[in-house]
């Protein structure tokens, strides 16, 4: 496990940039050097993949090809910004990681979680977040509001159903895993949702939760 590494889940439109501004500023003001990235991305490689997965050129993909390159950008992010950050004593604050490939590949593409699992231990054995925030919101809702911000990409395009199995599929997970991943209220006032996330931050970097 990697104590600096927080990554932040959820389905479209649960506000993730705003809850990974948050994290960013909390650190920040704390005077901890943070690295702040995201996935599929975070390299040039990895943006040039997240380009092809998102467009709509690529409809119709296969579900093995589609978590293949999910998990080929993530070799490289780790090997070139998340492994030598964590590695300098930075935080590393993600948007998504594996647990979006466990959901959206795993339940939406209903791949299983177990194929997904196999492809994290092969490519990041050694790794995994800390500390993973989902902000988990009715499907609906996430829909909606990701509607009203841009033309949907190639995942916002799915049907509903597909997002009801990925949030059922980040539900699985967080069951399994209560410490680790801590849910939030997405639907919740901006200022309910930021205090909670501070109550977050301030429980895990407690003395004594993980070391200096
Ligand atoms: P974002 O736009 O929310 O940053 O993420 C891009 C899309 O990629 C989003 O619809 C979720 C999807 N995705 C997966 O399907 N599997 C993954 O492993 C990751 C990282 C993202």
């Amino acid at each position: 496990m990697a104590e600096r590494f927080i990554t932040i889940e959820g389905t479209e439109g649960a506000g993730k940039t705003t809850a990974m501004q948050i994290i960013i500023e909390w650190l920040q003001a704390r005077g901890e050097e943070v690295v702040s990235t995201r996935e599929p991305g975070g390299t040039a490689l990895g943006e040039e993949l997240r380009a092809v997965l998102l467009a709509h050129r690529s409809d119709g993909m296969s579900a093995e090809a589609e978590v293949l390159l999910m998990f080929a950008a993530r070799a490289e992010h780790l090997a070139r910004v998340i492994r030598p950050a964590l590695a300098r004593g930075a935080w590393v604050v993600c948007d998504r990681f594996t647990d979006a490939s466990i959901a959206y590949q795993g339940a939406g593409r209903a791949l299983g979680i177990e194929r997904i699992q196999r492809l994290a231990d092969w490519v990041h054995p050694d790794i995994q977040p800390g500390l993973t925030l989902w902000l988990d919101l009715p499907v609906e809702l996430g829909l909606t509001r990701a509607a009203r911000r841009s033309t949907p990409d190639r995942f916002e395009a799915e049907e509903t159903a597909f997002f009801e199995r990925i949030r059922e599929g980040y539900a699985a997970i967080a069951e399994q895993q209560p410490e680790r991943i801590q849910r939030i209220a997405a639907e919740q006032t901006p200022e309910q949702v930021k205090a909670r996330i501070i109550a977050v931050l301030e429980a895990y970097t407690k003395p004594g939760v993980i070391d200096d």
